[in-house]
Formats: structure tokens, C-alpha cells, sequence
């Protein structure tokens, strides 16, 4: 169960990071680190985790030329991180590029493609998008399928879309769900829109958990994160 739960190490220092690292240790196996944490202190922080024998999941969201793409990717390999996102509106070829130039190495992160962000919803891509005439559960179904297509080992995406995701893409296609809060009434969503329960998200066949505030905020980040892994147990039996 602890391969299903990540925690986004949303924090700004590498203190703050150790400190949750330590409080978590046993709890949880897999961190992410994202824009917010890697900008503040750089490829410390995915030594830091990998020193105290944890995953990493690299959230960069990688969305460039192919050829910048690929080197970033080469590079994140090279620092060991056991999951990678690349941005799916970065186009086919810049997956496909990142996956033949990560794949003759003996060791190389999964490539995970960020579909729609899950602080996004229809009104986003009526006003952005100038509206491609797909909801956002289209749109997301229609990018899975696209990063699927190019190679990559799997998808970001909202506990709304999972279902449908994993019945088109597969049992292989890995999906990495945040948007992740408990049922508890007084549960802020904060910038959430697509959200769900740890077991409901599970249910729709969510294979990992990306949780942040709801852990890394709590009193207890250790309390919280067993509370979390106990109701995903309800799930796995
Ligand atoms: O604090 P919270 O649980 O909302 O954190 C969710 C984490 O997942 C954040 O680090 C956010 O950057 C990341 N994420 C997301 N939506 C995506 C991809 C990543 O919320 N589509």
C-alpha cells in the first residue's frame, strides 16, 4: 500500500523537507518534488530524498522543444528519480523523443504525462483553450490516449477522469491521481476543482495517490498520512 501513496514535498527549504521526511519515515516511500521545492533548492533536494532511501518523483511538468525535453529527461535519469512528468500539450514528438532517448538505459524513471491540471474545468477550456468543443473529461480521455500513443508509461489525471482512462488505456497504463481530500466536511478543497476521497479515487482504479496539503499542512503529518493509508487498506482486501 505504501507504493500507492506519494506526498508532494510542497515546501521551500530542505529543513522543512527533512523535517517531513523524518516525521514520515516507515509511512511513506515515495515523494515528489515539484516547481515550488526543485527552483528553491535544486537537485539537493532529490539527493536529499534519495539519501534517506525514498522514491522520487520528479514534477517538473516538462514541456518544451523535443530536444531540451529529452536532455532534461537524460539528465532526471541520470539523478536517479524513479518517476518523471512530462506536459502532454508539449506534443508527440516531444514524448516520443524523451522516451527512445531514455530507452537504452539500464535505469530510467517512468514517464508520466500530465493531461489536464486538476485545478482546471470546462470553464478553462472555453476561456483559454477557445474551446475545442471537448469537456474536460474529452479532452483528458483524448490526452491519456495521446501519451499512451507515444510511449509513455502512464498519466496525471483527476479522480473524475480516472475511470474512463483506465477502461480505454488499460490495467499496464499507470495513473497517478491528485486532487486527492478526505471526506471529512471541514476538508478545505483550496485550488482543488476535480476531487475525491483516497478510496474513492482507488475505487476508479487510481494505481498511486498524489496527496500534499492534506498531509504535509496537518498537525500530524504522520497521523494524517496512516489515517490516509488506513482507508486506502479498506479498498485493497
Ligand atoms: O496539496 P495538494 O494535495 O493539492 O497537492 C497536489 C500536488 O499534486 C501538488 O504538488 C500539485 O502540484 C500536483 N499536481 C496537481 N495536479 C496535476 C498534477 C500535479 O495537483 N494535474
Amino acid at each position: 500500500m505504501k507504493d500507492k501513496l506519494i506526498v508532494a514535498l510542497d515546501v521551500a527549504t530542505l529543513q522543512e523537507a527533512t523535517r517531513l521526511l523524518e516525521e514520515l519515515n516507515g509511512v511513506v516511500q515515495i515523494f515528489k518534488i515539484g516547481s515550488f521545492l526543485f527552483t528553491a533548492q535544486g537537485p539537493q533536494a532529490i539527493r536529499l530524498v534519495k539519501e534517506k532511501g525514498k522514491k522520487v518523483f520528479l514534477d517538473l511538468k516538462f514541456h518544451d522543444i523535443p530536444s531540451t525535453v529529452a536532455r532534461a529527461c537524460e539528465v532526471a535519469s541520470d539523478l536517479e528519480v524513479d518517476f518523471l512528468s512530462l506536459h502532454t500539450f508539449g506534443g508527440f514528438e516531444m514524448m516520443e523523443t524523451a522516451v527512445s532517448t531514455l530507452y537504452l538505459k539500464e535505469k530510467r524513471p517512468k514517464l508520466l504525462g500530465v493531461t489536464l491540471l486538476t485545478s482546471l474545468d470546462d470553464a478553462f477550456l472555453q476561456d483559454v483553450m477557445g474551446t475545442s468543443g471537448r469537456s474536460v473529461r474529452q479532452e483528458v480521455l483524448h490526452l491519456a490516449h495521446f501519451a499512451q500513443s507515444a510511449g509513455l508509461d502512464g498519466a496525471i489525471a483527476s479522480p473524475e477522469e480516472v475511470e474512463a482512462i483506465r477502461r480505454d488505456c488499460g490495467k499496464e497504463f499507470l495513473l497517478l491521481t491528485p486532487g486527492i481530500r478526505l471526506a471529512d466536511p471541514f476538508t478545505k478543497k483550496e485550488d482543488q476543482v476535480r476531487t475525491t476521497t483516497p478510496r474513492e479515487a482507488l475505487l476508479r482504479g487510481a494505481d498511486c495517490l498524489i496527496i500534499g496539503r492534506p498531509i504535509i499542512q496537518a498537525k500530524s503529518p504522520r497521523e494524517a498520512a496512516e489515517e490516509i493509508l488506513k482507508e486506502m487498506e479498506t479498498v485493497i482486501q
